[in-house]
């Protein structure tokens, strides 16, 4: 099981703590963020130290800017809206390592709070450079881990600075990631079910070979269904295959087999001649998909049987869209998943990506027990049962 130490282990008082932070929020053209979710999931930590005693030092990236200053990924519309959601000022530093910053953080005081410029501006940071880690670490006393949308990076802010700076702790977004991680994978009530979709197989493989040691049965939706009714013979139509995967898809059917563990798929699809906005669906058998369809979301037959098959589980964890929910025709299967999982008194754990997306859009993410904020972090986690991030913190 993973644990560490955290935030309520430490001792803020008077002492300057650097919180790495994931503040890769969307942003419109004009600069405006557009969902802040992971800015308000870090409150609860920036307030624990700030009472305390403590000043607050956050670090984050934004997009990928490969070591250039773009100016269209500062942090600084981050800042005011976290000044905002605080009720204080949060200052901005317009960089996150240098003699300014350092000046600016010699005056901060306790109940401060001070966010340090997108990271990536410099490549130390995704390069894990020591001497980027060594220069971060100076600026504070403590370090504390809240990103857990980013534990699976090895950066320097992430696995760099507490190698250096001590006490490293999770806070309490990590906590409670991990916390539902144990529940839904190291220690579940079971019958535990997994659902998979999503475009490929291959980005999933090693989360399925993962679940399969875990799991009393999984389903599986969205683009990757298609590789394994392929293999099974059936005619796909134009749907996403991926020929080279259609081996590999046989050996997790047979292996799910072997451990006796159903293996749920589409029995129906709904399907269009494009994957466009204004597509015309049509519904068609798994086996039978005509040339010049694909196959966009599963069908009605196949939400009664994954709902049925849903009904009897005590623990629940999804990954990956069932369609193209997008688009309105296609976004039936996922929205009925959705449906499912809020109207389930199982435990229902869900890991990021576009499924979060999908729940904020039928307004049910409120009766999901937890939602995890990591998309590749959270497959990371299911894959290896660990993160460089959590990993590079201090353990019980
Ligand atoms: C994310 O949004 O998944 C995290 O912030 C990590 O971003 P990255 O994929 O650019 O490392």
């Amino acid at each position: 099981m993973l644990s560490t130490k955290t935030v309520e282990d430490v001792s803020f008082l008077g002492k300057r703590t650097l919180v790495r932070v994931d503040y890769n929020v969307p942003l419109d053209g004009d600069g405006n963020i557009t969902d802040d979710t992971r800015i308000r999931c870090t409150l609860p930590t920036i307030n624990h130290i700030l009472d305390g005693g403590g000043i607050v030092i956050l670090m984050s990236h934004l997009g990928r800017p490969k070591g250039q200053v773009r100016p269209e990924m500062s942090l600084a519309p981050i800042a005011k809206r976290l000044s905002r959601l605080l009720h204080q000022e949060v200052r901005m530093a317009p960089d996150c390592v240098g003699d300014e910053v350092k000046d600016l953080v010699k005056q901060l005081r306790p109940g401060n709070v001070l966010l340090l410029e997108n990271l990536r501006f410099h490549r130390g940071e995704t390069d894990n450079d020591p001497a980027f880690a060594r220069e971060l670490a100076s600026l504070a006393d403590i370090y504390v881990d809240d990103a857990f949308a980013t534990a699976h990076r090895e950066h320097a802010s992430v696995v760099g600075v507490p190698a250096i700076l001590k006490p490293a702790v999770a806070g309490f977004l990590i906590k409670n990631e991990i916390s539902y991680f144990n529940k839904a994978l190291e220690d579940p009530v079971r019958p535990l079910a997994g659902i998979l979709g999503g475009a490929k197989v291959s980005d999933k493989i090693k989360a399925i070979m993962r679940l399969l040691e875990k799991v009393d049965k999984i389903l599986v939706g969205g683009g990757m269904a298609f590789t394994f009714l392929k293999s099974m013979g059936y005619s796909v139509g134009k749907s996403l295959v991926e020929e080279d995967m259609l081996e590999l898809a046989q050996e997790i059917m047979g292996k799910a087999k072997e451990k006796g563990i159903p293996f749920y798929l589409p029995v129906d699809v709904v399907a269009a001649e494009a994957r466009e906005e204004k597509a015309y669906p049509v519904v068609f058998p798994a086996q039978e998909i005509p040339e010049g369809y694909m196959g966009l979301d599963i069908g009605p037959a196949t939400i009664t049987l994954f709902r049925q098959a849903l009904s009897t589980a005590r623990t629940i964890v999804w990954n990956g869209p069932m369609g193209v929910f997008e688009y309105p025709q296609f976004s039936n299967g996922t929205f009925a998943m959705v449906d499912a999982l809020a109207g389930s008194s199982a435990m229902t754990i869900l890991g990021g990506g576009d499924t979060d997306v999908a729940v904020q859009l039928t307004g049910n993410w409120d009766k999901i027990d937890y939602i995890s904020t990591g998309g590749g972090a959270f497959l990371k986690l299911v894959e290896t049962g660990q993160l460089p991030g959590i990993n590079a913190l201090e353990h019980d």
